[in-house]
């Protein structure tokens, strides 16, 4: 999971892009608050997961978050968006 401050807003998507398994961690927040794969850099909004620019088409999973009482951020991992399935397929790295 990745979870991402944009503006002291916090979001929690799934840290695998859905071009090529891409980690999105290792990318970059690029044009205010979109997260950039570092492999082939499609971008996705983390708000929702939407695919934002090629080669990615379809979103990542995203979860509900929340920043409790104490101040711990907490991701509710059973509540996940609609993702459409993934294809499962060899790894071309
Ligand atoms: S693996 Fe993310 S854009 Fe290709």
């Amino acid at each position: 999971m990745l979870v991402v401050n944009c503006e002291g807003r916090f979001y929690a998507i799934e840290d695998r892009c859905t071009h090529d398994d891409g980690p999105l961690a290792d990318g970059e927040l690029v044009n205010g608050c979109q997260v950039e794969c570092p492999r082939h850099g499609a971008r996705f909004d983390p708000a929702d997961g939407r695919a934002l620019t090629l080669p990615a088409i379809r979103p990542v999973a995203s979860f509900p978050i929340r920043v409790s009482a104490e101040g711990i951020l907490e991701a509710d991992l059973s509540v996940e968006s609609p993702t459409p399935p993934r294809p499962r397929r060899g790894h071309r790295r």
